[in-house]
């Protein structure tokens, strides 16, 4: 979900709007907002589904006040309706907020307060928040006639979050203070924008971009009260304390979809310079190796490192995959990859001599964070690969390695798994000089390396094909994509792309095992993507494709340039440059990213925003 609010001279509503347009790939199932008008009355909007929707409503009846909240939702409690829609309103109508995360709470807390005469509207966790904070701000009036409003209402914030079990960034505005908006958090982000007479309040840097550069991070346990002159910053426990102001350096043009019809296509298309963006001055001719400026993990500590863990979700569990095949092979360390969601109940053995890995595109999902958490509990040292500059993650490990693929807006994960992907290669370059790899080794991987932004051109020039093959099937219900070694992360990654934006059935699976099991999956409209440039285990794969030739299976091969042998058995071959077999997983991820752009298109699916999925998932 996303949270955004305004205080200041603008028209709330407007920046309101364009934030959860920036926001709204956390969630788009439902979105509102709430300002406070001039008779000192709340103000609220609702609807259901995108932010367009939201926005007709808006200027069907605008509010021109300087201060709202807004928030777009996906949902968890409840289904995607208007009562269920955020902002929620408590007691008497004289609160507002807008909450992400999850009160695990929230069921015993629903029965006291209804109990003690609230009436619930929603099937919220987050509607318990608003009337708790309401209950507390009247026993607090009635106590304290005569104290300032607003630190009566800081004092009941406070309060109220103390009672709350589970993660919270909430927004909160209240009818008899219109000048002013609360913020806090535990366990879901929150930041604050500082303008000139104004601030802005997000749950990330996205809608900031354009309108201030100066941002403040709150921190868990954190209260903030922002006006448009002034911020204070307050512990949950304690008194006001300092607020580091620091820079966000993204330019807005970056989020601009530009002349793509998709934010996922322009991303594809941007890779030849995500790309070049993620090594940039991090390749050391003279040393024969990657140089990395934040792991914050001398040579010494990380030749005491004898075994890696990676832990992820969705795509980037897809990259974890390619580090571990990278870093064996490489530096010859033992790697595990884990799902986030796994490994933080997980108990796993591990000593002191294993280094965490935590690899997300957003630096904000949920599961991935509570694992890095749990392993940083234990005593082991945490690193982050991420794309997302000051996100969570980024912030709580003790190091890691940034992307730099600039920001990634649609929901399907492109440009940021490629910079993983190279991200790690340079991690395994980097570990393996440490340890056996010699200077003349670690001089070729070098010279493939700076290569890859120009196969990566190349293999885009497959986007006309991709298109002829997704138009020839377009309308099968099932896929297979298989690949061994390490195309086999690659065939998991090109059926994820596929399931998620066109809702096509897809299995990925090692092109050997699926005999095991999917072979039996295979008919004539069941087409299987192999996934084969050249490489030592090529004719394998050839036997595996031969095997769902004989059962009558429709066969799409992702070939080299030059194979033409490859053309007399698959139906269909797209033709990708050849590269050594560690960078292939970056250039091999190319058709297949295209292939489900144009599927997805074709069957006139929502590319950015396709259906029950938000592209940081910021909940358990
Ligand atoms: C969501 C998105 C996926 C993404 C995953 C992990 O499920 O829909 O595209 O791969 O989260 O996100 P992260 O930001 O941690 O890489």
């Amino acid at each position: 979900c996303g949270i955004v609010g305004y205080i200041g001279p603008r028209v709330a509503q407007d920046f309101l709007l364009e934030g959860l347009r920036r926001l709204e790939y956390r969630g788009y199932d439902s979105a509102g907002t709430a300002t406070i008008d001039s008779k000192q009355k709340l103000n609220v909007t609702k609807s259901v589904g995108r932010i367009a929707t939201l926005a007709q409503e808006i200027a069907a009846a605008p509010c021109p006040a300087g201060i709202g909240i807004g928030h777009t939702r996906w949902a968890t409690h409840g289904a995607a309706t208007l009562t269920n829609a955020h902002p929620h309103i408590g007691g008497a109508q004289n609160l507002a907020i807008a909450h992400n995360g999850v009160i695990e709470n929230f069921a015993e807390l629903r029965s006291k307060l209804k109990t003690e005469g609230y009436e619930f509207v929603s099937d919220t966790d987050s509607e318990v928040v608003a009337h708790l904070i309401s209950q507390c701000v009247d026993r607090r009036r009635s106590l304290n006639g005569n104290k300032d409003d607003t630190q009566i209402a800081i004092e009941s914030i406070k309060e109220a979050i103390a009672h709350l079990r589970g993660t919270f960034g909430l927004a909160i505005i209240f009818s008899h203070l219109p000048e002013t908006i609360f913020a806090a958090r535990l366990g879901s982000p929150l930041v604050i924008g500082v303008g000139e007479g104004e601030h802005f309040l997000a749950s990330d840097a996205q809608p900031l971009i354009g309108y201030t550069d100066r941002i403040v991070y709150l921190a868990d346990h954190q209260v903030a009260v922002l006006t448009a002159n002034s911020l204070q910053v307050s512990h949950r426990d304690s008194g006001v304390v300092a607020h580091d102001v620091k820079e966000l350096d993204v330019e807005s043009n970056q989020v601009e979809l530009k002349d793509y019809d998709h934010y996922m296509l322009k991303e594809i298309f941007e890779q030849p310079e995500s790309l070049r963006n993620t090594m940039r001055g991090r390749l050391s001719e003279d040393m024969a190796t990657a140089v990395f400026g934040g792991l914050n993990l001398t040579p010494q500590d990380l030749l005491k490192v004898k075994r890696i863990v990676f832990t992820a979700c969705g795509t980037s569990w897809h990259s974890a995959m390619v580090g571990e095949y990278l870093i064996e092979e490489i530096a010859q360390i033992p790697v595990e990859v884990e799902y986030a969601s796994e490994l933080r109940y997980r108990n796993p053995p591990m000593d002191e001599s294993t280094l965490i890995f935590a690899i997300t595109q957003s630096g904000e999902t949920a599961d991935t964070l509570a694992a890095l958490r749990e392993m940083k509990r234990k005593g082991h040292p945490t690193m982050a690969i991420c794309n997302v500059v000051g996100s969570s993650i980024a912030q709580e490990a003790d190091g890691g390695i940034y992307l730099h693929a600039g920001p990634e807006i649609g929901v399907a994960s492109t440009k940021a798994y490629s910079s993983q992907c190279l991200a790690l290669t340079l991690l395994a370059l980097y570990l393996g000089r440490l340890r056996h790899l010699s200077y003349n080794k670690g001089r070729a991987m070098i010279e493939r390396i700076k290569e890859v932004p120009d196969l990566v051109e190349k293999a885009l020039e497959s986007n006309t094909k991709c298109r002829e093959v997704a138009e020839k099937y377009k309308d099968c219900n099932n896929f297979l994509y298989l690949g061994r070694h390490y195309n086999f992360p690659t065939a998991l990654e090109g059926a994820l792309k596929l399931k998620e934006i066109s809702y096509i059935h897809a299995e990925g699976y090692p092109a050997a095992e699926m005999k095991h099991g999917p072979i039996a999956l295979v008919d004539e409209q069941t087409p299987s993507v192999f996934v084969m440039p050249h490489g030592f285990i090529y004719e394998k794969v050839m036997s595996n494709l031969e095997e769902i030739k004989a059962r009558g299976g429709p066969v799409i091969a992702i070939a080299a340039e030059g194979d033409e042998r490859i053309a007399e058995v698959a139906d269909d071959v797209i033709y990708i440059p050849q590269t050594v077999e560690y960078l292939q997983p970056i250039v091999s991820a190319i058709p297949l990213q295209l292939l489900s752009y144009h599927i997805a298109v074709l069957r006139g699916c929502d590319v950015d925003k396709p259906r029950n999925l938000a592209k940081s998932v910021t909940v358990e």
